[in-house]
C-alpha cells in the first residue's frame, strides 16, 4: 500500500520525504490556504522534492474552466495529478483529462456508487473521504470495502483507491487490510504510526543494560 502525505507543507514533505516513506502527495484548496503561498508555485515546489503523484485541486465547477485549470496544472510538473470534484463537470473534466494521459484524482467521494462513475470516467484514483463519513456517524471504512469488491469485480476499472480524510492509525491499518492502493495522511497520522510503548519500553531497557557493560561498539 503506498502512502501519500495530505498537506501542502513543504518543509514537513521535505522532514518525511527523507524517511523514506512518502510515495506522493495530496494538497487541496484549504491545505494551499492554510500555507498563505501561490498555489502554483508551492504545486511545482513539491513536485521536485517528491517522485510519485503529487495531486493539485481544480477550483472552478464548470467543465470548460476546470478543463483549462486542469490542463494548466498538469503542465507544472509531469507528477501532477489533477484533482476534480465529484460532480458531473467534474467527471466530464476527469474523462477528458484522463482520455490525454493525464493522470487524475477523482476527490470528494462519499458513496460506493461515486466511486464507480468516477472509475468509468477513468480516474486514475478515487479519493473516498473516511473521517468525514465516520463524523456524520456513518462507517467511512465500510465504504472503502464496498469500492474495493465493486472494483475487483471489473478488470476494466483500475482506477486506484485513495483513501482520504485519514483521522488516525487504526484508519491506515483498515485500510490495508482491505487492499486499498493508497492512503494519504496527515503528517501528525504518519508520524504515529510508529509509535508503540513497549518499542519505548523496551529500548529504555536495552540501552540501559548496554551502559553497565561499560562497552562501545565503535
Ligand atoms: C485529500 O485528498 C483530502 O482532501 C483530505 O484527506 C481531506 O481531509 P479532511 O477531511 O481531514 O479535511
Amino acid at each position: 500500500m503506498k502512502f501519500f502525505i495530505d498537506t501542502a507543507d513543504v518543509r514537513e514533505i521535505k522532514d518525511l520525504a527523507a524517511t523514506g516513506m512518502v510515495d506522493g502527495v495530496t494538497t487541496n484548496p484549504s491545505l494551499v490556504a492554510k500555507t498563505g503561498r501561490n498555489f502554483l508555485d508551492v504545486v511545482a515546489e513539491i513536485c521536485e522534492i517528491v517522485d510519485g503523484p503529487v495531486s493539485a485541486e481544480v477550483t472552478a465547477t464548470d467543465f470548460e474552466t476546470m478543463l483549462t485549470e486542469g490542463r494548466k496544472l498538469s503542465k507544472l510538473a509531469d507528477n501532477v495529478a489533477v484533482k476534480v470534484p465529484l460532480t458531473w463537470d467534474g467527471l466530464k473534466t476527469c474523462k477528458t483529462l484522463s482520455d490525454d494521459g493525464i493522470l487524475v484524482n477523482v476527490t470528494l467521494c462519499f458513496s460506493p456508487a461515486q466511486a464507480l462513475l468516477a472509475a468509468k470516467a477513468g480516474a486514475a484514483f478515487i479519493s473516498p473521504f473516511v473521517g468525514r463519513l465516520d463524523d456524520i456517524a456513518t462507517d467511512g471504512m465500510g465504504l472503502i470495502s464496498e469500492i474495493r469488491q465493486i472494483y475487483d469485480n471489473y478488470e476494466a476499472l483500475t482506477t486506484e483507491i485513495l483513501v482520504a480524510s485519514v483521522r488516525h492509525p487504526r484508519h491506515v491499518i483498515d485500510s490495508a487490510k482491505m487492499g486499498a492502493d493508497v492512503v494519504t495522511v496527515p503528517p501528525s497520522v504518519l508520524r504515529a504510526l510508529i509509535s508503540h510503548p513497549l518499542t519505548d519500553k523496551g529500548l529504555a531497557a536495552f540501552l540501559a543494560d548496554w551502559a553497565k557493560t561499560g562497552q562501545s561498539i565503535l
